[in-house]
């Protein structure tokens, strides 16, 4: 007789989980083998995250078994989990923000010295090298909440990839980075992946899982579709197993070239002079005209978040002047910068929305703020939700659900949708489909451009070549704070904007 194979490394069977009347995962089997980066590709609300959650023992309560080479297993908790050799980097940062850059990296596993006092020095210097094979010079003693959020996002990969686990997962781990920073963490995770750790790389990018994975596997709806040799496969096999076939279009958005159009004639939305904000952009001056999406584009730490938020009142300006239809307004403040009609959807949603709250709550706030009243109709207040809920095609589609219960890609949605109940002058999107499956961003590029068509100023800020791609009409690309190149009235595609910024 033939010996028979040795188990995979971790092996899922008949996994099923439920929360409340929702199932999120509908019996599973899933195996991850030794020293191979598996990815795992699928809709928003899929069940993607609950099933990594599970192996990372963050739910105990589930249908099914876990075994690790062959033994079978339950972890009962995420610290469980971690002795087994198995770390997680979070959907959502985890970052604690007060925490030094170092104390982040060891979260939970300082190296302790003589008399059991951490060993500070040691954990600044490692800390610090860890971080420079990342390509980043950082103080490790600055608090990590100072940090822009794509820094964030690499202080805490650090922690799980330098932590010593054998098996890491990666929840849509380069959501926040620009391609530099993502060639980086690819190369460190093939470095790791030839010492023997293996991945599981969770991601809405196709190309880049088809860049770095050994293996794919597609989620749809709480189940595993398929799974397939990432060399044997493409993105239209991808996409039409996430969502289903007669989807090609959704691909052609997300792709190739697109013509843009030149400056127009009508009096601009908003103006912007000599703009500098310390330490972030020096010298800007563009225009957003009605009907038009001005493209900003550039890698993370070029400027562009800091310039959205300036425009919201949220960081002082140290020169330059801002004009909203032709007259110069002071933003001291997110109430000037409203009263100003100006709405922004920030990029990280985690300060913009209230996780305890319900959905219909989320959606009518920038509104209830506006209008200065705490209150409106409750049913009223509902109806206005529904509505939205229709139009961006949240799920679950209820008023009800608690934000912090749906999945990352959905809270985006909420996070969008506050602002169309009071139609802006000026609307500025900070990485607006940043999370979401390519049917959703698909869902947010059409309402975008409805919003763009009905004649509102659209300031978009993006890391991602596609989406800027895909929603703009003209593009600036900064880089160090500064206008490097304007592409209008031309034919452009990813190339053109990676090789100006
Ligand atoms: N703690 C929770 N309580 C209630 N429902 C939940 C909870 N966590 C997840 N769900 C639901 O389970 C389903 C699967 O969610 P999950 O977060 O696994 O999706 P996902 O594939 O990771 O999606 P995304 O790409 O948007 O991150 C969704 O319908 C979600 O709303
Ligand atoms: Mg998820």
């Amino acid at each position: 007789m033939m010996a028979s194979a040795p188990p995979p490394l971790l092996e899922m069977r008949a996994v099923a989980k439920s929360f409340g009347g929702v199932h999120a995962l509908k019996g599973v089997d899933f195996a991850l083998q030794r020293g191979e980066i598996h990815a795992l590709v699928g809709e928003n609300g899929a069940g993607k995250s609950t099933l990594m959650k599970i192996i990372a023992g963050v739910h105990h309560d589930y249908e099914g078994t876990l075994a690790l080479a062959g033994v079978p297993t339950r972890f009962r908790s995420p610290r469980d989990a971690l002795a087994s050799g198995i770390g997680m980097v979070h959907q959502e940062l985890s970052i604690i923000p007060d925490l030094s850059v170092a104390e982040n990296v060891f979260l939970g596993s300082q190296p302790v010295g003589r008399l059991g006092l951490v060993a500070w020095r040691q954990m600044a210097a490692e800390a610090k090298e860890h971080l420079a094979g990342f390509g980043l010079d950082l103080d490790p003693k600055m608090p990590a909440g100072e940090l822009p959020i794509g820094l964030q996002q690499l202080v805490e990969l650090a922690r799980v990839l330098f932590s010593g686990a054998r098996i890491v997962i990666l929840d849509e781990p380069t959501s926040a980075l620009s391609p530099p920073e993502i060639e980086r963490l690819f190369a460190v995770l093939r470095q790791l992946k030839a010492q023997g750790t293996s991945f599981v790389f969770i991601s809405h990018f196709l190309e880049d899982v088809l860049a770095i994975a050994d293996r794919i596997t597609v989620f749809r709806n709480g189940n595993l579709v398929a799974t397939a040799a990432a060399a044997e496969t493409d993105k239209k096999w991808l996409i039409e197993r996430m969502i289903g076939a007669g989807h090609e279009e959704l691909e052609a958005t997300y792709s190739e070239a697109i013509v843009l159009a030149s400056e127009t004639e009508s009096a601009p939305v908003l103006t912007v002079r000599g703009l500098t904000i310390p330490g972030a952009c020096a010298d800007l001056s563009f225009a957003v005209h009605p009907g038009e999406v001005l493209g900003i584009y550039g890698f993370m730490g070029s400027g562009q978040l800091e310039l959205a938020r300036a425009l919201f009142g949220k960081l002082p300006l140290a020169a330059g002047e801002i004009l909203i239809d032709g007259q110069p307004v002071r933003l001291r403040n997110t109430t000037d910068a409203k009263r100003a009609g100006i709405a922004y959807v920030a990029e990280s949603r985690r300060r913009m929305l209230f996780p305890e709250q319900p959905v219909y709550r989320n959606l009518s706030i920038a509104m209830l703020e506006k209008i200065g009243k705490v209150w409106l109709r409750p049913a009223r207040e509902r109806q206005i939700a529904e509505g939205h809920i229709k139009t961006l095609g949240i799920r679950p589609p209820s008023v009800e659900a608690l934000l912090r219960n749906l999945s990352g890609g959905n809270q985006q949605k909420v996070a969008l949708g506050k602002w169309l109940t009071e139609r802006p002058r000026l609307l500025v999107l900070a990485e607006p489909t940043r999370g979401m499956d390519v049917g959703a961003k698909d869902d947010v590029l059409k309402i975008v451009h409805d919003l763009r068509d009905q004649g509102i100023a659209i300031l978009l800020v993006s890391t991602e070549p596609e989406t800027v791609l895909a929603m703009a009409n003209r593009v600036l690309v900064l880089r160090k704070g500064r206008i490097v190149q304007e592409f209008a009235n031309q034919t452009i595609g990813k190339d053109h904007l990676l090789g100006a910024a």
